[in-house]
């Protein structure tokens, strides 16, 4: 988002919680809960990219879909600022939900999977538009058309299926899929984590390029820092289903103040082989959701940890306007960014 534009909310996301229940024996008893997401507060702006970061398993793909209402959020609010209208997404019932749908849709984490194999590309994109309803045929097959040559493919592709295509074309059927009700809002989950690099820039400047043409807001979930540095205005780093650092992102990568952020971008690989990489290594494994640690779900990883961090939550704060970090020690800490890791790195070669 170019800096001199106002910030307008799109969307406010409010103690948004979805806690699977783990059921044992045949009786299906609750035994516990995964606390997939837990208690997340933020906004997204208007024709921002927000980037959303963190280890596999730390909920991203679930804070995405509760979002949408894919799967119902436990507890928590999404409000949807559009037309100068504020709607509570998760109050709609299913009718106003399915009339609400067409402004926020999603691009799924896998293309092997997430194309229906027994149907054509013209039905998958067609999709959205047949639920949703109001349509007639002439109109569904000339957006179709369109949006099938906005993502780089042909007209002739509309009848072949799914398996027909490359991982790269797979995802960009899942971007028309996802643009063909002309949203305000995507979520695009690990959209080219499962793809080549060459084609990975490919399928990112097809999203930018979208993006800028349809006015389009973007929560844009990978699993690293590397991706989401060149495409997001902001970053919001994830664990264990908390959100523990959120800021522009040259801020988030010049000043991390989350011991987790530091070695997150320790993590990113340096492009020259004669220099010794500075990576931090995290002990032990990503937390377990189904029963956190005590305090600071990231105490047993954290080289920084106190006595306080084992058994006080630390909240999420406002360090600098728009940087909010949680971590009880961000005030005695000195965290390396990406500028010290660069030093570090070329004293070295
Ligand atoms: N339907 C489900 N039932 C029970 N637990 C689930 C379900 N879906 C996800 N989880 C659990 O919720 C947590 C968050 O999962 P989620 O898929 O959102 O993580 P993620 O950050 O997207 O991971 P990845 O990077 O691997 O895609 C994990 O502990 C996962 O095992
Ligand atoms: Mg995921």
């Amino acid at each position: 988002m170019p800096e001199n534009m106002e910030r307008v909310p799109l969307l406010e996301i409010e103690g948004l919680k979805k806690y699977y229940p783990i059921e044992a024996g045949i009786s299906k008893k609750k035994i516990g809960e995964v606390k997939a997401v837990d208690n997340i507060n933020l906004t997204v702006y208007k024709n921002e990219v927000l980037g959303v970061v963190g280890e596999s398993g730390c909920g991203k793909t679930t804070l995405g879909r509760t979002v949408l209402r894919i799967i119902e959020p436990t507890a928590g609010k999404v409000k949807f600022h559009f037309d100068d209208k504020e709607v509570d997404f998760t109050a709609l019932d299913k009718k106003e939900l399915r009339k609400m749908r067409r402004y926020l849709q999603m691009i799924f984490q896998n293309p092997y999977t997430s194309l229906n194999p027994r149907m054509t590309i013209f039905d998958i994109v067609a999709e959205p538009m047949r639920l949703g309803g109001g349509f007639t045929e002439d109109e569904i097959s000339e957006r179709v058309k369109t949006l099938i040559n906005k993502v780089g493919l042909e007209v002739k592709h509309l009848n072949r299926y799914p398996h027909a295509f490359s991982g790269g074309q797979r995802q960009r059927i899942g971007i028309a899929r996802a643009l063909v009700m002309d949203p305000k809002f995507v979520v695009a989950d690990e959209a080219v984590s499962a793809l080549d690099v060459s084609i990975q820039a490919q399928i990112l400047n097809l999203l930018k390029e979208l993006k800028d043409e349809n006015n389009l807001t973007y929560m844009f979930i990978a699993h690293n820092l590397s991706v989401v540095e060149h495409v997001s205005d902001r970053v919001c780093v994830m664990y264990l289903g908390r959100v523990v650092e959120m800021a522009e992102t040259e801020e988030l990568f010049y000043h991390p103040k989350h011991p987790y952020t530091e070695a997150l971008l320790s993590a990113i690989p340096v492009a020259d082989p004669t220099v010794e990489n500075n990576r931090i290594m995290l002990p032990g494994e990503v937390g377990n959701a189904a029963n956190l640690p005590s305090g600071c779900c990231f105490h047993p990883r954290c080289k920084y940890a106190c006595e306080e961090c084992k058994t006080k939550v630390p909240e999420l704060r406002e360090l600098t306007p728009g940087h909010f970090a949680a971590c009880h020690r961000i005030e005695d800490l000195k965290l390396e960014g990406i500028g010290e890791l660069k030093v570090k790195n070329s004293s070295k070669s």
